[in-house]
């Protein structure tokens, strides 16, 4: 039996079993066998209602949005937990005005390296207004937040290097650290004893690297305790705030600013495609270090500038959520109400106290299956299972937005108790 065969035979048996781990490797001589390897399960995955991701959406990311169902191919109408835009922003008719302005005045895209002629005066202002909102001397602007972990990670740290990352950090800050070629090391989530042993037997130039929000698990990154150790180590500190910034903090400038530990911080990092709605990441600090990754931060320089259509949309994105703190209180109320539901009818949020909400099922094969029923009872989650979370730690994660309404919150939490306790989970 051939190793295609053999797993062909495996998938139709128990297509449920696999995941992508299964995939990476073959034992084949030909590069390409292991696409129809994967391919092969893939489909029989897909038949049997394991694949729920890339469902065309053709509505605004809004709190209900037009989907398209893959198995049935039928057009759904959702309740929507799982977009970012967790104010609301991306539709905002200012947004999508100084986003039309801009395609008038510019054009589609940068037609360039930001490095090159993909500069133009929109992403200058765009990063004088993240600067000025982050009360920080300099940012740099990147396409995608992803960009900007992998891009500022590679461009600072170097083979002989040492980079301790929380283990739950994003792939992006994984991928980065791996570009380096530095050493890095995983201390346990969120645990700051853990970073100290860590740092313990540190004899390089060292970089600590935490997210204000953690992506998956909705919880805060315990800051002081973690700057504090660092600091005793002489590490530089990197926190990733692209769950946090707009959020937390009297001002929304994020964790950092909620402890009071902004100036502590040597690195500030987010995205804007989250509490934004739009897309692109930024890196705060001093002018040196903006100057330094201009240079150096090779997914910035080999790649096309930000559309200056997506700059002026989070442009005007970033200043209404400077000028309305009102959002925020809004979002707040909102994360307050929905976890007094969830709280009452039992369900598991994990640690998570932000609008970053898990609910925790631990079972990455009927994950699925729970995704359709919620889907056909009229609510929109996305399961998330591994490569984004440990295998057996698969969850729903719930994105609440200060656009929601509380009747749309009671109508999202009754349908997922509804379907969880006929599930028999709840
Ligand atoms: C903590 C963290 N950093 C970076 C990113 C990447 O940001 P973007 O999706 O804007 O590329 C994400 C996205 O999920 C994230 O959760």
């Amino acid at each position: 039996m051939t190793e295609r065969t053999r797993v062909q035979s495996q998938a139709r048996g128990d297509a449920l079993d696999y995941d992508l781990s299964s995939f990476y490797y073959s034992s084949s001589d030909d590069v390409f066998d292991i696409l129809g390897i994967y391919n092969d399960w893939h489909e029989d995955a897909t038949l049997r209602g394991y694949y729920l991701y890339g469902q065309p959406m053709s509505s605004r990311p809004t709190t209900r949005v037009e989907l398209q169902e893959m198995l049935e191919q039928r057009r759904l109408n959702l309740l929507n937990l799982s977009s970012y835009n967790y104010l609301g922003l991306s539709y905002r008719p200012e947004v999508i005005e100084a986003a039309k302005q801009a395609l008038d005045r510019y054009g589609m895209g940068a037609a360039g390296s930001p490095v090159l002629s993909g500069t133009m005066d929109v992403h200058v202002e765009l990063e004088h207004e993240l600067a000025a909102f982050k009360k920080r001397p300099a940012c740099l602007v990147f396409p995608t937040g992803y960009s900007t972990n992998v891009g500022l990670i590679q461009g600072l740290m170097r083979p002989g290097d040492l980079i301790v990352a929380d283990q739950n950090s994003h792939a992006s800050v994984v991928d980065g650290a791996i570009l380096s070629k530095a050493e890095v090391r995983f201390f346990r989530h969120n645990r700051p004893e853990d970073l100290e042993k860590k740092l313990q037997s540190r004899r390089s130039k060292t970089l600590v690297v935490v997210e204000g929000v953690y992506s998956m698990d909705g919880d805060v990154c315990r800051l002081p305790e973690i700057v504090e150790i660092a600091r005793k180590y002489d590490a530089r500190i990197m926190i990733d705030e692209a769950h946090s910034t707009f959020i937390y903090g009297e001002n929304g400038r994020g964790v950092a600013e909620a402890f009071g530990l902004e100036d502590q911080i040597d690195i500030h990092v987010g995205t804007l495609s989250k509490a934004i709605g739009g897309q692109g990441g930024y890196v705060c600090g001093s002018k040196g270090l903006r100057a330094y990754l201009e240079a150096f931060a090779r997914s910035r320089f080999f790649s096309c500038a930000l559309s200056p259509v997506v700059a002026a949309g989070v442009l005007e994105a970033v200043r209404i959520a400077g000028r309305e703190p009102g959002l925020r209180g809004r979002l707040w109320a909102n994360v307050a109400h929905i976890r007094r539901l969830l709280r009452e009818e039992g369900i598991d949020v994990g640690e998570s106290t932000s609008q970053v909400i898990p609910v925790m099922i631990r079972n990455d094969r009927r994950i699925f299956e729970l995704g359709h029923r919620l889907q056909r009872a009229g609510l929109y989650l996305q399961p998330i299972v591994y490569p984004a979370v440990a295998k057996h730690r698969s969850r729903f994660r719930i994105s609440v937005s200060a656009a929601h309404t509380h009747d749309q919150l009671n109508e999202g939490v009754a349908i997922l108790a509804h379907v969880l306790r006929e599930e028999g989970i709840l």
